[in-house]
C-alpha cells in the first residue's frame, strides 16, 4: 500500500504495509541510515526522530502514524536553528565516543530546546534519560545542550 510521508521537508511515497515500523521504512527503504536501530523495543532511543517536533522512537511506531505528520531526523535536524546549534555544541564538547547512540540523542537533545530553551540539569535528565550511551557520554551531553541553550540567538544581547 503506497503511503506519502513528508521527511525533511521532502515528500516521499513508499509502498509497505501500514504496521511496518518506521525505523524499517527510513533505513530498508529510504537509504536514510542516520537512525540508528537498538533494542527494537522503545527502551534505548537510539532511533529516535522528530514527529511534529517532538521527540518519538521510530523503532514502534507504525508508518501509518506518520502520515500528514513532519518527520525530521539526523539527516535534517541541522537544517534547523536548534538543531545547528546542538550539533555544533556536539562538536565543540567533543560528546561523540563511538557515536551509535548519538544520533538520538541529538533528536532528543533538539527536542527538548526547541520546548525549552534554558533547560536546567533536572530538566535535562528527565529528557535525556530515555537515550542509552554505553560509552557514558552523558556528562558531555550535558555540558553540550547548556552551550546549545546559551548559543541562542539574542542570547548575548540579553545578558549584555
Ligand atoms: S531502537 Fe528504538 S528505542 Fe531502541
Ligand atoms: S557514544 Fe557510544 S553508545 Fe553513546
Amino acid at each position: 500500500m503506497a503511503l506519502t510521508l513528508k521527511i525533511n521537508g521532502v515528500e516521499h511515497s513508499v509502498d509497505v504495509d501500514p504496521d511496518t515500523p518506521l525505523l524499517w521504512v527510513l533505513r530498508d527503504v529510504l537509504g536514510m541510515t542516520g537512525t540508528k536501530f537498538g533494542c527494537g523495543m522503545s527502551l534505548c532511543g537510539a532511533c529516535t526522530v522528530h514527529m511534529n517536533g517532538n521527540a518519538v522512537r521510530s523503532c514502534v511506531m507504525p508508518v501509518s502514524a506518520m502520515v500528514g505528520a513532519e518527520v525530521t531526523t539526523i539527516e535534517g535536524i541541522g537544517a534547523t536553528d536548534v538543531g545547528k546549534r546542538v550539533q555544533e555544541a556536539w562538536l565543540s564538547q567533543q560528546v561523540v565516543q563511538c557515536g551509535y547512540c548519538q544520533s538520538g540523542q541529538i533528536m532528543s537533545a533538539s527536542a527538548l530546546l526547541a520546548s525549552n530553551p534554558n533547560p536546567g540539569d533536572a530538566e535535562i535528565e528527565g529528557a535525556m534519560s530515555g537515550n542509552i550511551c554505553r560509552c557514558g557520554t552523558y556528562l558531555r551531553i550535558r555540558e553540550a545542550i547548556k552551550v546549545a541553550a546559551k548559543a541562542q540567538p539574542g542570547k548575548a544581547e540579553d545578558a549584555a
